[in-house]
């Protein structure tokens, strides 16, 4: 790359810089000049990667006691590196800690702030220890900690979910298949479906968790350490339930971010396709939910327009989880064993996709806590669409009609009634017996959305008794969590 290239973001001046500061004093032994000042920019990834500040100021206590009982470093030393830590976690957590591009990342930078504190003994800190695997390490123990906070997250909009459900138990709807008015169902039963979804989001993020509990750290650069690291006890303070087998696999596996992607890119559409219902819903021609001013926006121009802003947010932002996991799939199709620089790009990808979803995750049970039901306009709605048809075959089948014929006749009794201009249930009897005279009035009963529903009564239907057993058993299983 030519340094004075004018095709670059970076400013002129710093294009043309010549290195002053000769080389990276963490890596710098074996080069006579510095990097350039644009190779250090180019490479630096610690605006990104400040956030591992805290897990790697973690590992790296833990992996100084286990130097100390390696024999490594004295007691002495050990205690040094330890005070110097914790003070550089509070520098930075209070704002004081100036992180450099010039030190590339945040593990870089830590030790540098580490070796003014703490002089010699720092140095010897990354004995046996490479940033390839103290990286993997520091990545697998962030993302252990964001998933429990997204995991928490599904629970609490679970629990909101739940609270509407108990609400409308039986409150009458119109089910939906092509987005056209099919069987009637209660909102509560379609509201528990929502909770189903992120049931499914809850125990994928579980087990993506628990695969990625292997810990790299002892790896090394790739070939493993000559140190006499206890990695079992070092695997067991930094919460790891086991050790990875292979040291040229630890370094390069980015299995992890990627399964956390993929999960989080199913909860995002899970997300989006709760808001979709959310926009629609609350739109004046379906009018079924009211959102509360807190989860909405006004127009500039429009003085009565109230719009479901978060909710379109939540829908739009979603396509960035999906973006995001096809970003870290291509980042690492044609990468060769072991670490590349290329995996220094894998958190951006998988920070975005985790706050994304812990954000969305709050926001999502503000809508839906804040969300008021109009039970009259859905029941309103069950007049249309020829909504019981199904259950008038089924009053055919309980009279012995094979269910084929009976979905025939009832065929042609929705084209009479359509041709009226009418529902089927607003027939005459009369009318009705010239389709079959297996119909007598004991059809009511069949025509009757809230009929309908309350014979819905297998495990999984929509009858109101049958959610009341699903809404127990849910509140059971969130007791527990
Ligand atoms: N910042 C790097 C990353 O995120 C750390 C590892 C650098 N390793 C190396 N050999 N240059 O991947």
């Amino acid at each position: 790359m030519e340094e004075n290239s004018k095709n670059l973001s970076f400013p002129q001046k710093q294009v043309m810089a010549k290195n002053k500061d000769k080389t990276n004093p963490l890596w710098g032994g074996r080069f006579g000049e510095g990097a350039s000042s644009l190779t250090r920019s180019y490479t630096a990834s610690i605006d990104i990667d400040k956030k591992l500040y805290e897990v790697d100021i973690k590992g790296s206590i833990a992996y100084a006691e286990a130097l100390k009982e390696a024999k490594v470093i004295s007691p002495k030393e050990l205690q040094k590196i330890k005070k110097g830590l914790v003070k550089i976690l509070a520098e930075i957590e209070s704002g004081k800690f100036e992180w450099k591009e010039s030190l590339e990342d945040v593990h870089m930078n830590i030790e540098s702030a580490l070796a003014k504190k703490a002089g010699n003994a720092a140095k010897k800190l990354h004995t046996g220890r490479s940033r390839n695997d103290q990286v993997a390490t520091d990545l697998k123990m962030y993302l252990n900690v964001k998933i429990d906070e997204a995991l928490q997250n599904i629970t609490s909009v679970q629990k909101d979910i739940i609270k509407q459900a108990e609400k409308h138990i039986s409150s009458v709807m119109p089910g939906f298949t092509h987005l056209q008015i099919a069987q009637p169902v209660t909102f509560g039963h379609h509201l528990m479906a929502w909770h189903e979804m992120l049931e499914r989001d809850y125990s994928r993020l579980v087990d993506a968790k628990n695969r990625m509990s292997v810990m790299p750290l002892g790896s090394a650069a790739l070939a493993g350490s000559r140190y006499k690291i206890n990695r079992s006890l070092l695997a067991k303070k930094l919460g790891f339930q086991s050790l990875s087998r292979n040291s040229i696999d630890a370094v390069s596996d980015r299995d992890f971010v990627i399964e956390t992607a993929s999960t989080l890119s199913i909860l995002g559409v899970h997300l989006s396709r709760i808001c979709e219902e959310i926009v629609l819903w609350s739109s004046s021609q379906f009018e079924y939910v009211y959102l509360s001013d807190e989860v909405c926006t006004g127009s500039s121009i429009m003085p009565q327009k109230k719009n479901p802003d978060v909710a379109e947010l939540i829908r739009g932002g979603s396509s960035k989880t999906i973006a995001n996991l096809m970003g870290l799939l291509s980042l690492m199709k044609n990468l060769p064993l072991s670490y590349n620089r290329d995996l220094q790009e894998d958190k951006d990808f998988i920070f975005r996709s985790i706050d994304y979803s812990n954000d969305s995750l709050v926001l999502l049970g503000l809508l839906i806590k804040g969300m008021k039901a109009n039970t009259k306009k859905m029941e309103a709605d069950c007049k249309l669409g020829q909504v019981t048809a199904t259950d008038l075959a089924d009053y055919l089948v309980d009279k012995s009609v094979p269910f084929r014929k009976a979905h025939e006749t009832v065929g042609k009794i929705v084209a009479h009634a359509e041709s009226k201009g009418v529902q089927i249930f607003e027939l005459e009897i009369s009318e009705l017996r010239k389709f079959s005279k297996l119909i007598s009035e004991d059809v009511s009963s069949y025509l009757d959305p809230v009929k309908s529903i309350n014979s819905r009564k297998l495990v999984g239907g929509t009858a109101p008794s049958q959610v009341r057993k699903e809404i127990n058993f849910a509140k059971k299983v969130l007791a527990k969590r």
